[in-house]
């Protein structure tokens, strides 16, 4: 794991061989959580406002938010995502472009950047250059919500550790590991019949990413446990992060009755 070559980290599209396969993979996980919190963060933004989903992927996200109607748009560094994701949606309003360069300026009220993009960025650096492009491409006062996994997940979850799963009538065999020296995770996804490919995440450190965010010109509005909705302890295994630019001290009122809402459907999935 030390030895990923530079040209590597600096264009992990990890997921481009498994893109076509991507949403059958993927068709347990839970896109409503998402959707529910990014549509309760309206409550934040201006009428109208104008969205991104930065790191959109086969653009999930965007077709559940198509039922309220909003002007949004989606980014990708991996167009074979995007081409896979045209395939369910031949007119998905997409396009080719890196998170750390993102081609905007001021033109966005809301960028969410959802399901661990954040960690395909494969050192600090690179988180800085994201979230400063992200607070470039934001209009003043506008608002982001991005989430990352944590070392715990990868700890508990996928280091040393190989299985088999059945998803969306595909078999696919996954295979991680962990360096905590330079805290990137490697998981082997092998679909069955189909290609074999190695995703690499880095596990940034809640403090890195708060220091990135500081420098980048962004304010922190508010930072939750996913699970939960509450401050995050230190077995979080994926944390949301709500950042401002500019305006903070009304998002952070308005973000309240957010909360609010937000812990009341995670506890209705819970009981
Ligand atoms: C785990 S996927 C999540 C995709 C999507 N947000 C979803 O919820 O299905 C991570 C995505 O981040 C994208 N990505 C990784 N590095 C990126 C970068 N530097 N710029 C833009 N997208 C990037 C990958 O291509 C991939 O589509």
């Amino acid at each position: 794991l030390a030895r990923i070559g530079l040209k590597e980290r600096r264009r992990n599209d990890s997921l481009g061989e498994l893109a076509a396969y991507y949403d059958k993979i993927m068709s347990r996980v839970d896109y409503e959580r998402w959707s529910m919190i990014t549509t309760a963060m309206a409550g934040l933004l201006p009428k109208p406002f104008v969205h991104l989903d930065a790191g959109c992927g086969t653009g999930r996200l965007l077709r559940t938010l198509e039922r309220y109607g909003w002007k949004t748009f989606g980014v990708d560094l991996s167009s074979e995502m995007l081409r896979a994701g045209r395939k369910w949606k031949p007119k998905l309003s997409v396009a080719a472009a890196d998170l750390r360069a993102l081609p905007f300026h001021s033109r966005f009220d809301f960028i969410t950047c959802l399901f661990d993009s954040i960690n395909f960025l494969l050192d600090p650096v690179d988180l800085h250059k994201a979230l400063k492009s992200c607070a470039n491409a934001l209009k003043p006062g506008g608002v982001m919500y991005f989430d990352i996994v944590t070392e715990q997940m990868v700890v508990q979850h996928y280091a040393d550790q190989t299985w088999t799963e059945r998803q969306g009538g595909l078999n696919t065999t996954w295979s991680g590991q962990y360096d905590e020296k330079s805290r990137i995770a490697r998981t082997v996804v092998t679909v069955k019949n189909g290609p074999s490919c190695s995703i690499l995440e880095r596990m940034h450190q809640r403090d890195e990413v708060e220091d990135a965010i500081a420098r980048s010109g962004l304010e922190l509005v508010g930072v939750y446990d996913a699970e939960l909705w509450r401050k995050p302890a230190k077995r979080a295994l994926r944390i949301d992060f709500i950042v401002s630019k500019g305006n903070v001290k009304a998002h952070r009122k308005a973000l309240r009755s957010v909360e609010s809402s937000v812990r009341a459907y995670l506890g209705q999935r819970t009981a």
